[in-house]
């Protein structure tokens, strides 16, 4: 497909999706065309002036021919809907995660075969594949730099719990955040999770208990190449976002740390002092979540893979209902690590 410019439409504008819009303006390839939201009024319409068309039915946005590509960011409850009215309308769709909480995989598998069957891209929001950091260690594992490897861990700390109402939309921790960490853990080993057994529990709000959520995970994982996997998960670390993953093999190790503000540190007699992690997702993924969509518009360009697809979803969605189900029951769950489309 030639094209210099990309018409866009941005469909769910909270909190994730005007982190997609700030992004989206500053491509110089994007022609941000819709946004939509159900909450659109006329006060939208205002704020967002310099937007052609601001509207609330995201049906109108899948209607309009000359639209190329659709970001869907709205909640998780009703990304499976959307997606598949998008695939039906030919445009190409850039799905944040997770693709669904309660959608059968079957329902799932119909959906990838209508995405394939119209021959449109699907991409799904898994940006930690593409900050450059953790790219870089991918890149090393994928080398060889680190020989076969055996253990992958990572770290993903919040820096505060999140509002109760928000959760009810987006999922509780394994659905929102620990689903971040089973990919990345899967996509650094190259191998399908096989099984998992996690704990979690709520040592830092106990009040999350009410709407059946956790606030503290630890996780063991094992891959379908016999290696295993690390995963801890707090929804409250004091002193920023804290992010970071290894990579441990035959050869050696690969790591990345977490990022900061500044490389700026202080040795004194007294003391010494480090520069806290980013405070939050948006800054300490910022360059990722660019990355991530331009590599979807590459993709569609170019008509390459996209780097995180509906399989990915899929088997993120496997592990996640794994997790649940060995928290509550308290014993590790076997993950089908076998799919075909
Ligand atoms: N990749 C990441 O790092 C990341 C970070 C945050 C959120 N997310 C994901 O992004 C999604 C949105 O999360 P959020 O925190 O922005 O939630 P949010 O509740 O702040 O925003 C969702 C928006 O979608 C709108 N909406 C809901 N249904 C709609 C529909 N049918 N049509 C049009 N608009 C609709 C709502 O009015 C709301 O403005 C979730 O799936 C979440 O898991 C991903």
């Amino acid at each position: 497909m030639a094209m210099d410019k990309i018409n866009v439409g941005l469909i769910g504008v909270g909190r994730q999706g005007t982190n997609h819009y700030n992004n989206l303006l500053s491509m110089p390839n994007v022609n941000l065309e819709y946004i939509c939201d159900l909450k659109v009024d006329e006060s939208w319409k205002k704020k967002f002036q310099n937007i052609p068309h601001v509207v609330k039915d995201y049906h109108e946005v899948l209607n309009d021919p000359s639209i190329q590509a659709v970001m869907v960011v709205t909640s998780t409850d009703s990304h499976a809907q959307i997606v598949l009215d998008a695939a039906k309308a030919h445009k190409n769709i850039f799905c944040e995660k997770p693709f669904s909480m309660n959608t059968p995989e079957d329902k799932i598998r119909d959906i990838l075969h209508v995405v394939k069957d119209n021959g449109v891209k699907l991409q799904m929001g898994f940006n930690r594949r593409m900050d450059p950091q953790f790219q870089e260690v991918y890149q090393g594992v994928r080398a060889g730099q680190i020989g076969d490897p055996q253990i992958v861990k990572t770290t993903s700390r919040d820096p505060f719990v999140l509002d109760k109402e928000l959760i009810k939309r987006i999922g509780g921790l394994p659905w929102d955040f620990t689903i971040h960490d089973l990919d990345l853990a899967r996509y650094m080993m190259g191998s399908n999770i096989t099984e998992v057994y996690a704990k979690g529990g709520t040592l830092i709000d106990p009040t999350l208990k009410e709407i059946g959520d956790v606030d503290t995970i630890a996780l063991v994982l094992e891959f379908e190449n016999g290696a295993f996997g690390l995963i801890d998960n707090s929804r409250q670390a004091v002193y920023g976002y804290d992010n970071r993953v290894e990579v441990f093999g035959s050869k050696g190790m690969l790591k990345a740390e977490n990022v900061s503000g500044s490389t700026v540190e202080l040795y004194t007699k007294e003391n010494e002092t480090q520069k806290n992690p980013l405070p939050i997702f948006t800054q300490r993924y910022h360059q990722a979540y660019v990355d991530e969509v331009n590599s979807f518009f590459k993709s569609i360009i170019e008509n390459k893979p996209v780097v995180a697809d509906g399989v990915d979803a899929i088997m993120a969605q496997r592990a996640v209902i794994a997790v649940d189900e060995s928290i509550k029951t308290g014993k590790p769950i076997k993950v089908d690590p076998h799919f075909t489309l």
